[in-house]
């Protein structure tokens, strides 16, 4: 067999293929990461989709199965690549391995997009809240690149919070990105941009607001802070990801407030969705 004849096995073996252009580590339990986007893909702000490597080969057939877990686009719908925050759990079965990715490697993605954190799950209102944890700021760095999440409502605010301060700095660096971006200010306005407010918190680490975000609420805290009125059905919106026992709590908070889920099928006045842990 000549070299030209060799079949490229690797690439062969590995369906819905993306190449990693970009890999940022931000911390030893967090980084994001580049890849091309299939040319056929479309998808809304705040959808999710399977990302993943092929599995190591079963030590009776020798077959490999692909490895696949639920992942925001982090990145905007009109963006050529896409993007991806992601925890490194060191006994991850998935991160473990995708934490070593590199530029030029290739990881698989399924390229059906769905999610409930979208605009087509809420009725329309005047503030929309986006509450994140962790790694469940990334369905939110998507809408919060999206003009919609500004057409649609008077005020956009989104809390995040996280252990330490360092855990921050993605949606920090976001943050600031999104208002300094000339593409984005003439995409979106500067006058819509003015409508973003954030609010990080850490719970581990000095930084100017601790506390859990649930505890700032139930204080009232957050409220002050920002100058608004607390959370009202018939004003507010909100949209929730972060890790279950936040999700769980913010649920009861919002419940509390007379917010009602929505989902695709049926829009309400919040949604939520659990941000992946490997
Ligand atoms: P804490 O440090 O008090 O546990 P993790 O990295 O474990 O996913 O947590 C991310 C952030 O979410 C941490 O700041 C953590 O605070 C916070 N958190 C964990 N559970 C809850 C909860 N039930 N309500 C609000 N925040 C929570």
């Amino acid at each position: 067999v000549k070299d030209s004849d060799a079949t490229p096995v690797r690439k062969m073996a590995i369906p819905d293929a993306q190449t990693v252009t970009e890999v940022t580590h931000w911390t030893d339990r967090l980084f994001s990461f580049r890849v091309t986007r299939p040319a056929s893909l479309r998808f809304r702000s705040g959808e999710f989709v399977m990302i993943g490597l092929m599995g190591e080969p079963d030590p009776k057939t020798g077959k490999q199965k692909p490895l696949l877990r639920a992942y925001s686009i982090a990145s905007p719908s009109w963006d050529e690549e896409l993007e991806f925050y992601s925890i490194k759990v060191q006994d991850g079965p998935l991160t473990s391995r995708l934490q070593h990715i590199q530029p030029g490697d290739e990881i698989i993605l399924r390229p059906k997009p769905v999610g409930t954190l979208v605009h087509d799950a809420l009725l329309p209102g005047k503030r929309i809240w986006f509450f994140a944890t962790g790694t469940g700021f990334a369905p939110f760095a998507s809408l919060l690149r999206d003009p919609q999440t500004y057409e649609d409502y008077d005020e956009v605010i989104i809390t995040h919070t996280c252990r330490e301060v360092g855990e921050l700095e993605y949606g920090r660096k976001l943050i600031e990105e999104i208002r300094a971006d000339e593409m984005l200010n003439e995409l979106i306005g500067a006058e819509n941009l003015a409508k973003l407010r954030y609010y990080p918190t850490t719970t581990r680490e000095e930084s100017p607001k601790m506390g859990r975000i649930t505890d700032l609420m139930r204080s009232g805290e957050v409220f002050a802070d920002l100058g608004v009125e607390p959370i009202n059905p018939e004003t507010d919106r909100a949209m929730v990801c972060g890790n279950l026992a936040f999700n769980l709590e913010i649920k009861e908070l919002l419940e509390g407030y007379g917010l009602e889920e929505g989902a695709n099928s049926d829009p309400k006045q919040y949604v939520v969705e659990k941000a992946f842990l490997d």
